[in-house]
């Protein structure tokens, strides 16, 4: 199949480079001509273990090629990805321009019949809306046919899960658009799930609503669970040999962030509103998860007895996750000027975001990729991201360079046996403080 992709950010660069190692030939499209020559030139624009030699290997095949002009990209498309952003507007819906004006140009340059397949996260009913903007503007004789065919990737293992994933989702008009999508995803070998086009496009919101819904439910059982004196880890683990629950996304923390988590939640609550359904679940899922992202403030503010004034405070992570430079929605943003603002002294560690954070983050703070230089001297210490290097460091480093050894925890890094024997001052979530006699 001769396939053509818009957009090549994350999800579109991964799914074209994905396509042509399948063995299609796939052209990707991009607006921006420095991306274009960037990736030309065999570099991809975005971090993902194994897209690189993927990319390199599927060019030299000449099965993958990147081009600003929608006519090159376009010529001779059997399918068409619609791969571009839809960034969340103020309102929290999903901004559509971007999908829009990749329409337009499919319609101004296909010279065939051609299936077009929204790859972007799209609210219901959004595809059935570009199909009459596309057949308006096509040349007379050209017949558009339109499918849903959501992602479900995670940052950092998008190669892997494009690979690998659970399920395959193709939202068609008609069998044919459906079986022949189908044909094209065969050899990534997962079950392919055919339905209508507005179920489809559910299936992406509904299924990150109900991942994010998880991970508010257990935060929500983990601050209780503090209250009570039990332990988050063990109720989770108990929980999760359930297997109508299930043991993933039931680590507690500081709460969600990335592109979708939080964009999708807060799109859904928009649609439903709009077809006058309050989302009240969803609604809290929201609000938890903002307290969440700042809770850790508040232990800080307990512990040094309402002020953070003069404090210094290494801050671990800035990435919303490990092994990804992408800050989007991570609680380093929230958390950060909160801490300048009660007047400390931030110093943030991280190991590839650090760039990425100085574009978002205002106000005077120190950065370093050394985790050492970041605990030197610092009166706490606050961990975001659950880096290796983090969750490995040995925890007499604490004692040694800081100050005064008092730890924040938001992603539970530590057994509470190692932290105890280490005799640091320790605050974790959902589970019992540590303060060693000596300390406290
Ligand atoms: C997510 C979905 O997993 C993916 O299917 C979808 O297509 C895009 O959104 P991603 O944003 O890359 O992927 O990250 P993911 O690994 O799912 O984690 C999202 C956030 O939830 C992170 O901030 C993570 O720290 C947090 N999380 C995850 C928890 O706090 N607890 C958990 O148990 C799991």
């Amino acid at each position: 199949m001769r396939i053509a992709v818009i957009g090549t950010g994350y999800v579109g660069l991964v799914t074209g480079v994905a396509l042509s190692e399948i063995g299609h030939v796939v052209g990707c499209i991009d607006v921006d001509p420095n991306k274009v020559k960037t990736l030309s030139n065999g570099i991809p624009t975005i971090y993902e273990p194994g897209l690189k030699e993927m990319m390199l290997t599927n060019m030299g095949r000449g099965r993958l090629f990147f081009t600003s002009k929608h006519s090159e990209g376009l010529d001779h498309a059997d399918v068409v990805y619609i791969a571009v952003g839809t960034p969340q507007r103020a309102d929290g819906s999903a901004n559509l321009d971007y999908v829009e004006a990749a329409a337009r140009d499919i319609a101004h340059n296909i010279t065939k019949s051609v299936i077009v397949v929204i790859k972007s996260t799209v609210p219901v009913g959004t595809n059935e809306y570009i199909k009459k903007l596309i057949n308006e503007e096509t040349p007379a004789g050209i017949k558009v046919k339109i499918a849903s065919n959501p992602e479900f990737l995670r940052e950092g293992s998008a190669v892997h899960d494009t690979f690998h994933g659970d399920r395959i989702v193709i939202g068609a008009e008609d069998l044919e658009t459906a079986d022949t999508l189908a044909a094209i995803n065969a050899p990534f070998k997962m079950p392919i799930i055919k339905t209508d086009i507005s179920s489809a496009e559910m299936i992406k919101y509904a299924s990150n609503a109900f991942l994010a819904t998880k991970i508010s439910f257990i935060n929500e059982i983990a601050n209780i669970c503090e209250s009570l004196g039990a332990n988050v880890e063990e109720v989770a683990k108990g929980m999760g040999f359930d297997h109508r629950i299930g043991p993933d996304f039931l680590k507690a923390g500081i709460g969600y962030g990335g592109s979708c988590f939080p964009k999708d939640a807060n799109a859904l609550v928009q649609l439903a509103g709009n077809h006058h359904h309050e989302f009240n679940l969803l609604k809290s899922v929201i609000e938890v998860n903002n307290h969440q992202q700042v809770l850790l403030i508040d232990k800080m503010l307990t512990r040094f007895g309402g002020t953070l004034k003069g404090k210094r405070i290494a801050v671990l992570g800035l990435a919303f996750k490990p092994h990804t430079d992408d800050l989007r929605e991570s609680p380093a943003l929230v958390m950060i000027p909160k801490l300048v603002e009660l007047g400390a002294e931030v110093v943030a560690y991280d190991p590839i975001a650090i760039e990425n954070a100085k574009k978002q983050i205002n106000g005077y703070i120190e950065y370093t990729e050394d985790l050492h230089i970041a605990l030197h001297a610092a009166d706490a210490a606050v961990i975001i991201t659950d880096w290796p290097d983090v969750k490995t460091i040995k925890l007499s480093t604490y004692n040694q360079l800081m100050n005064t050894a008092i730890l924040f925890d938001g992603r539970n890094c530590y057994d509470l046996s190692d932290v105890k024997e280490a005799s640091i001052e320790y605050y974790s979530i959902g589970r019992p403080n540590q303060a060693p006699e000596l300390i406290s």
